[in-house]
């Protein structure tokens, strides 16, 4: 026979709290039917990563662990969710009671309790701080990897090189352009001559990059060389007949280009 077990609502009570105190992530219950939807309850967890007491914080919403750096947009979604009464996941950047800073994953959860005709909202807090600075470690590598996979090599004030080298794809031409249109709009130069000699495979995408490029220099005031294109290339479906359309110079070297500027000069 099925043997049926009965706790009181104390045991219960004491039970549960016990399991959610083993939890290794922080848990907090608030209560939304009271003014500003005060903590209730949070587990020893959330104490030790936050550094306050239970005590301190009972009564409290849980928005006295942001700060000046916290991301708003990721606490409006926090927001939204409570309105909508849906479950959210965020990353935010919270505060400990010594004012350090640690990455927050907040889960929030609403929870209906049958018995009450009542709802509640759990929060699920992980400090993900060694993740997250591994991440931002990343980011920038990653940056400092597009820096030197578009390098400029001023020559004199109105003339600069940008050797490419490796492959380039769509997010490394959303780059070029980036970073090219920032340093002609801030050092004002005059001519650009773009060396593709290291470029593994000059394609279509190189093709119609390098239109693109000679558009948005010629708005800037500024005028594009393209050098480093083997005569084969053009086997390479890369059509340099466009290239004479579009006002673009092409030269075998970069010394070449240099040559023609200044015979020009
Ligand atoms: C159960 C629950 C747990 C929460 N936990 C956190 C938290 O750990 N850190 C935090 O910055 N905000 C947390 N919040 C969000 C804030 O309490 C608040 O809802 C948020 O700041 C948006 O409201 P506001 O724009 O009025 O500040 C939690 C909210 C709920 C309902």
């Amino acid at each position: 026979m099925e043997k049926k077990i009965h706790y009181s609502t104390k045991i219960k009570d004491a039970f549960f709290r016990q399991v959610i105190d083993y939890v290794g992530a922080g848990v907090v219950i608030t209560d939304p039917s009271m003014p500003d939807n005060p903590i209730i309850y949070t587990n020893e967890a959330f104490e030790s990563i936050t550094g306050y007491s239970t005590k301190e914080i009972i009564g409290q919403n849980c928005r006295f662990l942001q700060g000046e750096k916290t991301s708003r947009a990721e606490v409006d979604k926090v927001r939204s969710a409570i309105e909508k009464e849906q479950s959210v996941t965020v990353e935010l950047l919270n505060y400990r009671k010594d004012e350090t800073p640690f990455w927050n994953e907040l889960s929030m959860y609403p929870i209906f309790v049958p018995d009450e005709d009542k709802l509640y909202f759990v929060g699920i807090q992980r400090d993900v701080s060694d993740r997250k600075s591994e991440e931002i470690r990343a980011e920038g590598y990653k940056e400092e990897a597009s820096l030197l996979s578009t390098p400029f090599v001023p020559i004199s004030e109105k003339i600069c090189i940008l050797p490419l080298v490796g492959n380039i794809d769509s997010k490394r031409w959303e780059e070029i352009y980036e970073r090219i249109s920032a340093h002609v709009y801030d050092h004002d130069e005059e001519i650009f001559i773009m060396d593709l000699q290291g470029i593994q495979t000059v394609n279509e995408d190189v093709h119609s990059g390098i239109l693109r490029l000679q558009k948005l220099l010629k708005v800037m005031g500024a005028r594009l060389l393209v050098t480093g294109l083997e005569p084969s290339t053009a086997k390479a479906s890369v059509h340099l007949a466009d290239f004479r359309k579009h006002q673009i110079s092409f030269f075998a070297s970069v010394q070449q280009a240099l040559d023609s500027i200044r015979a020009k000069h």
